[in-house]
């Protein structure tokens, strides 16, 4: 179970296998704790590779027999794998080997979940199946027989065969190892059918354990939608005869694009009226884009190798971030990106766990699935789109589909073809690939005569092995408008090159209001010394929507961090901006919504860091409240009738119309609780006919000190719903009192239904007990002490969840000196644990050094 000692890899090393693969035969005979998997694989020599050693990975499998061409082998075998001498010529290896998937509590490899037999192998975990050059650049097409007495055996690619006991399938497109995926048990499945843009018709089907049939009309609709706009948008079509999506509820992410047979986390696909949020619904609905878009970019294009993750990831995120803003509000899905990008990845590259988009070393991938390949991967490539323009963008994608279509390839190649397409030189805008860290943004304006002229400063901070940082490509969207709200010069993109850089606008007879980096057109922080009166003009009358949020997020930052350094009361100007805003009626009721939100208290911790004091949690915490308080009393007069026209009438449907106005009548609920004592939200818990209302009702309740009876009857209602039970278990710990938080997270890992083996359940409390700021951070510790404790209970079951869940102390330098005693004595507690994981071993190391 316990990885071997840990080692580092390096991009630089990278070496092709000594061997292709032709052609991989594959039998599975099921049993709980012995499934025997017998493998047939014709290898050749690489005329492409000088290193002919013969070495397969292989963890934790017990070998049974072992042949080369027919003839029995003795191989020498390692923790790590197997190696044997080979002919030098093309040869059949062939292996029996012995797995427990009842005991696989690491849900890497062949593992069980309610039941059922399901696979994981991205990235590494097709070693714990059987001996195979497990990496991306070995790709093979693979024939799969299912041996069981489950009722539902599927694999990848086209269905063969079929009896009593057994099942075959076979998979044509060559693929790696990591994109393999069996499923067993019994299922049942909602099926539906696609004909792609040339008429052929594709079976869809997920499959799900009975009872929960009901929850997959929705994830249907959302990929035959993906399948469609794939097509019009990059002009994809699927390739195989059925596209195959299981639900399963032990899933350590979100979801996996195995080829043509994608496994979801059953909170990532499974939606119902009753049980599903509106933001549950929109998840599903971009995350089924993401899985189904990687069937061009991921497997028909796949990764060279692990540094390259990226390439598919980023491109992916990129990719269904576009197809959310064409099905749902573009500025809306803009703000909530970078709301994401703000909380989850800025604070990554400010901290010791910073690096680059393309990591040039690791010692365990999986570690390496972060934000900053992810969401700052997709940053990357909506800059190089802003660079070259849609047009430029979409040939260079054809171009990269033609060229690159059953390779495993490189950020490398995907550069080329958009040099090739534009004649553009991208080396410098390469930096974005290889330097880490956020780079800050200055601005100075000066107007003289009729010119106006932004005299730009970049810089990137120092991070983890990179201390000095040269300048990126940073495209900035700039529109000016005049003093009366009138836009002047429309959106325009500055492209700075320089670590200082100017830029002049002529002929303009009174001094503009610059709107700067509008759409967020590029992934800094921007420091731009603009006046509170500035701000609230741009709240006002910015025609760039999110520059006009922006505005309003800046105004209510300062108010945050004058109140925490200096007990300010909320700045009124922000209240009074604030209000015109949530009731114009004109305005979108999901972007009003999100104009109502405020920054998190730990980007206020993060944002006071950075101005070189020390954040303290509880006036940060209380400051929050205030500024709602504050709110609640602001609008005290337009809240009823806010929350009274938001109301959707009628069946429940999430589209983004209905979802957004019932987001406005939430937020207003919530700030209207704040007076009423929670009067209105326990009318809306007592009737509420969806989720959605539901569980904002509950929260409007807790938050006003009214929540017992309600989390009670909650209960009792949802009690065989696992996925609404975690919602149950979050809500507690995310709501409670910052010298509670500790305590109430403690009392749920003793209810009967925590399970510390589901990860869902455990990041629901767990992931609750970080995300609740000033309760994580609570002077007495108790916080740290129980994360701790826990993350060393799971550890040894499920290194991957555990290692993922240790970036809740990336941040810890920010804090007192207190507070880091506290937490590096936590930090090294773990890491003195005997047999820690190399998972978590890496993390640790990386964040205590
Ligand atoms: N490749 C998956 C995705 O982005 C994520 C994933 C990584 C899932 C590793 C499981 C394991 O869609
Ligand atoms: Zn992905």
């Amino acid at each position: 179970m316990r990885d071997a000692a840990p080692q580092t890899v390096y991009l630089e090393d990278y070496t092709p296998f000594g061997f292709i693969v032709e052609a991989v035969d594959l039998t599975f005979r099921l049993h709980p704790t012995a499934t025997r998997v017998l493998s047939r694989i014709r290898f050749l020599p690489n005329p492409e590779a000088s290193d002919r050693t013969f070495f397969l990975h292989g963890e934790d499998l017990r070998l049974i027999r072992a042949a080369i061409d027919g003839r029995e082998i003795t191989p020498e075998l390692s923790e790590a794998g197997l190696r044997a001498d080979v002919p030098d010529a093309p040869f059949t290896f062939e292996a029996e080997v012995e797995i427990s998937p009842a005991t696989n509590t690491a849900l890497e490899g062949l593992y069980m979940s309610s039941g059922m037999y399901c696979t994981q192998c991205e990235a590494e975990g097709f070693r714990k199946i059987t001996y195979y050059p497990d990496r991306p650049d070995v790709m093979a097409p693979f024939e799969v027989r299912i041996e069981g007495d489950q009722p539902v055996m599927l694999s990848n690619g086209n269905p063969g065969a079929r009896g009593a006991d057994f099942a075959e399938w076979t998979d044509p497109w060559p693929k790696p190892a990591y994109l393999f995926a069996l499923v067993a048990g019994d299922l049942v499945a909602h099926r539906d059918s696609f004909t792609t843009a040339s008429g052929r018709k594709v079976d869809l089907a997920i499959w799900v354990r009975p009872g929960d049939e009901g929850k997959c009309a929705f994830g249907m609709e959302a990929l035959k939608k993906s399948m469609r706009w794939d097509e019009e948008v990059y002009g994809r079509e699927y390739d195989l005869d059925v596209f195959n999506i299981v639900a399963v509820d032990d899933f350590n992410m979100g979801a996996m694009e195995n080829k043509g047979l994608n496994i979801f986390n059953s909170s990532c696909v499974l939606a119902s009226p009753e049980t599903s949020t509106d933001g549950n619904f929109e998840r599903i609905e971009a995350i089924i884009a993401h899985e189904y878009f990687h069937n061009w970019t991921g497997n028909r294009i796949t990764c060279r190798d692990w540094f390259q993750l990226c390439l598919k990831e980023g491109l992916t995120v990129h990719r269904d971030s576009e197809f959310t803003s064409d099905m749902r509000s573009a500025p809306v899905k803009r703000i909530s990106d970078v709301i994401d990008l703000r909380a989850r990845q800025f604070p990554e590259d400010q901290g010791p766990l910073s690096h680059p988009v393309r990591p040039e070393s690791f010692q365990e991938i999986n570690n390496f699935y972060t934000a900053t390949v992810y969401e700052k991967g997709a940053e990357v490539i909506g800059m190089l789109k802003r660079l070259v323009d849609d047009d430029a963008y979409h040939r260079a994608l054809d171009l990269y589909f033609e060229r690159h279509d059953g390779d495993a390839a490189t950020i490398e190649d995907w550069l080329k073809v958009f040099e090739d397409t534009t004649g553009r030189d991208l080396s410098q805008f390469k930096r974005w690939y290889s330097q880490s860290g956020t780079p800050r943004l200055h601005v100075r304006e000066e107007y003289e005569g009729d010119t106006f002229t932004l005299h730009f400063r970049q810089e990137t901070p120092p991070t983890p092995g990179q201390p000095d940082k040269g300048p990126q490509v940073l495209p900035i969207a700039v529109g000016l408008l005049n003093p009366n709200g009138d836009e002047v010069t429309p959106t325009q993109i500055l492209e700075m090159t320089q670590a200082e850089q100017s830029f002049t606008f002529e002929g303009l007879r009174v001094r503009p209001i610059p709107s700067i980096l509008r759409g967020f057109s590029a992934p800094v922080m921007l420091d731009h010394a603009e006046g509170k009166d500035r701000r609230a003009f741009l709240l006002a009358h910015d025609s760039d929507a999110f520059n006009r949020w922006e505005a309003g997020r800046e105004l209510a930052r300062e108010s945050l961090v004058q109140t925490v350094l200096t007990g300010a009361a909320s700045d009124a100007a922000y209240l009074d901006g604030l209000k015109a805003v949530i009731r114009d009626e004109s305005l979108d009721p999901a972007y009003r919504a999100l104009m109502l939100g405020q920054p998190t208290q730990s980007e206020l911790a993060g944002l006071l860091y950075e101005r070189g004091e020390t954040p303290d949690p509880e006036a940060i915490h209380d400051a929050a409240e205030g500024l709602r308080d504050a709110k609640a009393a602001a609008f005290a007069g337009l809240l009823p009738g806010l929350y009274e026209d938001n109301q959707v009438p009628g069946p429940y449907s999430p589209d983004a119309q209905s979802a957004g106005r019932r987001a406005l009548a939430n937020a207003a609920l919530s700030l209207l609780s704040r007076r009423d004592h929670g009067a209105q939200a326990q009318a809306q818990y007592d009737r509420a006919g969806n989720m959605t209302e539901q569980l904002s009702a509950l929260s409007a309740l807790i938050d006003a000190g009214k929540g017992d009876l309600a989390l009670g009857r909650f209960y009792d209602q949802w009690q065989g719903d696992r996925l609404v039970i975690d919602k149950w278990f979050a809500l507690q710990v995310m709501l409670a009192a910052p010298e509670e938080t500790a305590a109430v997270a403690e009392r749920l890992t003793q209810h009967p239904d925590f399970d510390m083996t589901n990860p869902n359940r455990f990041r629901a409390v767990f992931g609750a007990l970080a995300g609740n700021h000033a309760g994580f951070h609570y002077r007495d510790g108790a916080a740290y002490r129980l994360l701790a404790e826990w993350l060393m209970k799971l550890d040894p079951l499920n290194p991957q969840t555990t290692a993922r869940m240790c970036t809740a102390f990336q941040t810890w330098k920010r804090y007192d000196a207190d507070r880091q005693d506290m937490i590096r004595a936590q930090l090294e507690r773990i890491a003195a644990l005997d047999g820690l994981s190399g998972d978590t071993s890496e993390m640790i190391g990386r964040i205590l050094a």
